[in-house]
């Protein structure tokens, strides 16, 4: 689908991509020659070609076959971040390209017990990311806030103890915080890990004035379960903020009533979901969730591992297959700015 003049120069807002998700497989290339990390392609075009395939999220839906799930291959294209400069090159590379395609402001998701499990030390990802925000706003005029992630498949103490290494780059109530990031989330698989593992790592991020969204994917196992959690259960009842993907609400009223009642957005990626769905199937879903009045807005999710398709790219996706208007696309950036957590100031500006 080739994007429009009109989807190319439209102001964009960008809350749903993962940083690492980012990460081009020219600038892997690099950093592996770089930093002397083995890579299991010999040769430049071999890597390029390990990224057209579509690696299934859920393992069992092909029973054990030996390939790599998508997080696997996801997790494996980390491995070769390791300095500062490293995540500081990652997060510049994604601004230059986000500036290009007309993105005001995005809100970037990050893993950092991805990289601290390797032996990376927290400082180097931290400051990487610090350094590139400041430089991303100055050099391309791309604003940020970051979001910290919980990595739902490892335990709730190694998720503590990250977030209480992170907390003074976090946009904290006490002052003191360094303002990388504002908020935290939770990703990675989903499989057997509700959002209430986690509810004491939500609370304490509450308590120094973060935001808080979790991702419930598609078509997981206990979808349904997951949402019904993120918007009625986290944190003492007052639910989850927005809910990142959470396309499952469909399947029920109650949860479509309890997002509009308490006004969570969902940060939608449909390229993500039509890698596995029919057009037929997957946009009229899109289109009765903004017929029903569900608050929603476009993003990318991790687009050098989903075909290279941009925000710009599942804009145009839907675009064309919801029907929407000129004007339904202009009002789904606004959701995006309206469900962002940039400061008051910064969201009359971004449009
Ligand atoms: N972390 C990064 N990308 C992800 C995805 N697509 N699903 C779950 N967790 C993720
Ligand atoms: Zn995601």
């Amino acid at each position: 689908l080739e994007i429009s003049p009109f989807i190319a120069s439209l102001p964009k807002v960008e809350l749903h991509i993962h940083i690492e998700g980012t990460l081009s497989p020219a600038l892997r290339w690099k950093l592996a020659h770089r930093n002397n990390i083995p890579i299991p392609y010999k040769t430049y075009p071999e890597l390029l070609d390990s990224y057209k395939i579509t690696y299934n999220h859920r393992r069992e839906v092909n029973g054990d076959n030996g390939a790599p799930t998508f997080l696997e291959t996801y997790f494996a294209g980390c491995q070769v971040l390791c300095t500062e400069d490293d995540f500081y090159e990652l997060a510049m590379d994604y601004f230059r390209k986000a500036s290009e395609m007309n993105v005001r402001y995005v809100e970037p998701f990050f893993d950092i017990q991805a990289h601290t499990k390797r032996g990376v030390a927290a400082e180097a990802v931290l400051d990487g990311f610090l350094r590139a925000q400041r430089d991303g706003a100055k050099v391309y005029g791309v604003r940020s806030n970051w979001i910290f992630c919980f990595l739902r498949d490892e335990s709730l103490e190694s998720g503590l103890e990250a977030y209480r290494t992170a907390r003074p780059w976090g946009r904290t109530n006490d002052g003191k915080g360094k303002g990388l990031f504002h908020a935290v989330g939770l990703a990675s698989n989903e499989y057997d890990r509700p959002p209430l593992l986690f509810e004491e790592g939500f609370r304490l991020a509450k308590e120094d004035g973060l935001h808080v969204t979790m991702h419930c994917d598609v078509d997981q196992k206990d979808a349904v379960d997951h949402v019904h959690e993120a918007i009625f259960k986290v944190c003492a009842g007052q639910g989850s903020e927005r809910i990142d993907h959470g396309l499952n609400a469909i399947d029920r009223p109650d949860l479509i009533e309890g997002l509009k009642e308490r006004n969570i957005g969902l940060t939608l990626c449909p390229h993500a979901y039509h890698r596995r769905q029919a057009t037929e199937t997957l946009f009229p879903k899109i289109r009765k969730l903004w017929d029903e009045g569900v608050k929603i807005c476009i993003n990318s999710d991790d687009p050098t591992y989903m075909h290279n398709v941009w925000i710009d790219g599942n804009m145009m996706k839907v675009y064309e297959y919801c029907r929407f208007s000129k004007g339904d696309m202009i009002r789904l950036v606004r959701n995006a700015v309206e469900m962002s957590w940039a400061d008051n100031e910064v969201k009359k500006e971004i449009l």
